[in-house]
């Protein structure tokens, strides 16, 4: 059973905190989503998608019932055609995740990889454009493995130079960070309900060019449930989604959604991301903690520390003192050096994170830290 009376403050990268509202807005009145009125409520859920990063109606929302992975997947076995060629940028695991779509599929691609925590040299990706026939790409914007902020808008004006289309991955940053679109250079976007526009864990959705999804046609040997222009287009004839959707989940996103615009518009939230960010990063630092990265590659909206190099530390051990008083805290996921994460993503303030660094200082001082790297704390 849940301690209903607890509030966890959640530093992993999603699913992030949700306010009182938009967990309340979860248990509204039962309804059959065949019915108009919930066709009414996704179809403003669709339009609010695309107006946090796009004023006007160029583009479109198209929602899947699932995690983030599967519009993900949506975007990539859809728009790459069969005589298509698609070149994955891969500098963390969400990158090489969609490698091993490509591979699943039996897609023609290639992997252009930066390591994990490699910065995504633009000059590097546009010399693999020139050297094969590639019809699309795909580039992580926030990659969560690390914390970094990748190049998009310069990789993307790399292959728009060359008739090359994009999709890109924004999972981590979309309603974190201000973004346009097509200020961006996505073709394709791709978010979930459940990070840091702070709904739900059940919807992701790809954002991209109504037009285009008009004349796109099914490809023959991928997916039918993940199927990005039938989806659309049941969207636009019946009101609806094609297969049973997560009613609740698509409530929630609506009040995430009216939450997020009342923040001044999304401004107000990219502000308290940035205060968050400044709140905890310059108290880990303040407590000795390295960064992974340099400064000019941070997300703002995660950050990967360096694992503390002494006899008493243990990633468990921090986490389970962390999480006893009231915090969770995330593990570090494939970079050369090893390191935890913490997100400042969510319906949290700049206290919670000062708070948070209480909790980290006392925490080291139960454990006996008293060096972090060879030098004291
Ligand atoms: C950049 C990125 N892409 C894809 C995913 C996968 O999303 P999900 O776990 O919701 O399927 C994540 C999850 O954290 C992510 O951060």
């Amino acid at each position: 059973m849940h301690n209903n009376e607890r509030r966890m403050i959640l530093l992993n990268p999603g699913p992030a905190n949700t306010t009182e509202g938009v967990k309340q807005a979860m248990t509204s009145p039962d309804i059959c989503p065949r019915e108009r009125e919930f066709g009414e409520a996704m179809l403003a859920v669709r339009e609010g998608l695309v107006r946090v990063v796009h004023d006007g109606d160029v583009f479109t929302a198209v929602l899947f019932c699932g995690s983030g992975t599967a519009a993900v997947e949506a975007a990539i076995s859809s728009v790459v055609p069969a005589d298509g060629r698609l070149l994955v940028v891969a500098n963390g695991s969400y990158g090489q995740r969609v490698a091993e779509m490509a591979r699943a599929y039996g897609m023609a691609h290639d992997v252009i990889s930066f390591g994990v925590g490699g910065w995504p040299n633009p000059e590097a990706i546009a010399e693999k454009l020139d050297a094969g026939r590639f019809s699309h790409l795909f580039v992580v914007h926030h990659e969560t493995s690390t914390g970094m902020l990748n190049p998009v808008s310069e990789i993307a004006a790399c292959c728009h130079e060359r008739g090359v289309e994009t999709i890109v991955d924004a999972m981590s940053s979309y309603a974190g960070l201000p973004m346009d679109v097509e200020a961006l250079g996505a073709d394709y976007l791709v978010s979930s309900a459940n990070k840091c526009i702070q709904g739900m864990a059940g919807l992701s959705f790809v954002i991209c060019r109504r037009k285009t999804l008009e004349s796109m046609e099914p490809v023959a040997g991928r997916s039918l449930y993940l199927n990005l222009p039938l989806q659309h287009r049941f969207f636009e004839t019946s009101g609806q989604m094609r297969y049973t959707p997560p009613v609740q989940v698509v409530y929630a996103l609506a009040k995430a959604l009216e939450e997020y615009f009342a923040e001044e518009g999304g401004a107000g939230r990219h502000r308290r991301y940035r205060q968050c960010f400044e709140a905890l990063d310059g108290g880990m630092r303040g407590l000795g903690f390295r960064r992974l990265l340099p400064e000019e590659q941070l997300s703002g909206i995660l950050t990967a520390y360096v694992e503390p190099d002494h006899s008493r530390y243990g990633f468990d051990e921090l986490h389970d003192h962390l999480y006893a008083k009231g915090f969770t805290i995330y593990p570090g996921k494939g970079a050369k050096e090893s390191t935890f994460r913490l997100a400042n993503m969510g319906a949290v303030t700049a206290d919670d994170m000062r708070a948070f660094i209480s909790a980290m200082a006392e925490t080291l001082a139960e454990m006996e830290i008293d060096t972090l790297y060879g030098e004291p704390v």
